[in-house]
């Protein structure tokens, strides 16, 4: 890919136009209509996990949708998915990652042989396939777009910081190794993983590329594709 640096410099102030004016649209409709945007907001939030959890009502994030730092939020999420490098039937990056051990190594360290290995960007989260939890940077950060009653976790400044995050992850015991995007984001970068996508990686090569959490992660798309290839 690697588009020309005016191309690259127009797109983003386009983007900065079309996310302002959804921004100031979204927020009138919500001053002029809230019962209704407040029904919009929950149709879209069935598309993903975020009212499947009782403790975390409508209240704690709907509200904050359309905010200044929903905005720089949004801004930074559709920026970023133009350093996109993972396409479907094409090399699936090598971005290096760390163990939560200290360790520096790269996503197809993790392959084995010509087992698919599906990689789970993103925060809290097998037989046939390998799985493998990258952290990434705070979709909601207490300094960033922030929701309320959620768990409390700054942008990380350091890999310190994102490591400290990672191990809460872990608390949970997920059944698949953990490891840290490095500081760079290169491995967020490079698979416009911003705030959590799932992809399939297999013989090196990108095999599925889920959509854009949190409407369009479906880890149902992955359980269908094991299931064909089993
Ligand atoms: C990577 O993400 C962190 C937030 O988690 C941010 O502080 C840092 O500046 C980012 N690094 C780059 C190179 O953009």
């Amino acid at each position: 890919p690697g588009q020309p640096v005016p191309g690259v410099f127009l797109h983003k102030i386009l983007i900065l136009l079309q996310v302002t004016l959804s921004v100031v649209v979204g927020k009138t409709l919500m001053i002029l209509f809230p019962n209704a945007m407040k029904r919009y907001i929950l149709k879209m939030g069935e598309k993903s996990r975020m009212n499947r959890n009782p403790k975390f009502s409508y209240e704690n994030w709907g509200p904050t949708f359309f905010s200044f730092k929903y905005l720089q939020f949004v801004l930074k999420v559709k920026w970023k998915r133009l350093e996109d490098e993972a396409y479907e039937g094409h090399p699936a990056p090598n971005t290096p990652v760390v163990t939560l051990g200290g360790e520096v190594c790269h996503v197809l360290d993790f392959m084995k042989d010509n087992r698919p290995l599906i990689l789970n960007f993103g925060s809290y989260f097998s037989s046939i396939a390998d799985f493998l939890i990258i952290y990434i940077e705070e979709a909601h950060a207490v300094d960033g777009w922030a929701f309320k009653n959620n768990i409390v976790i700054k942008n990380h400044r350091s890999l310190e910081d994102r490591k400290a995050a990672a191990q809460l992850l872990q608390k949970n015991h997920p059944l698949c190794p953990v490891v840290l995007d490095t500081m760079e984001n290169l491995s967020s970068s490079k698979y416009a993983a911003l705030p959590e996508r799932l992809y399939m990686l297999q013989g090196g090569k990108v095999l599925y590329k889920g959509g854009v959490g949190p409407w369009n992660y479906h880890p149902q798309e992955i359980r269908a594709i094991l299931e064909k290839l089993e």
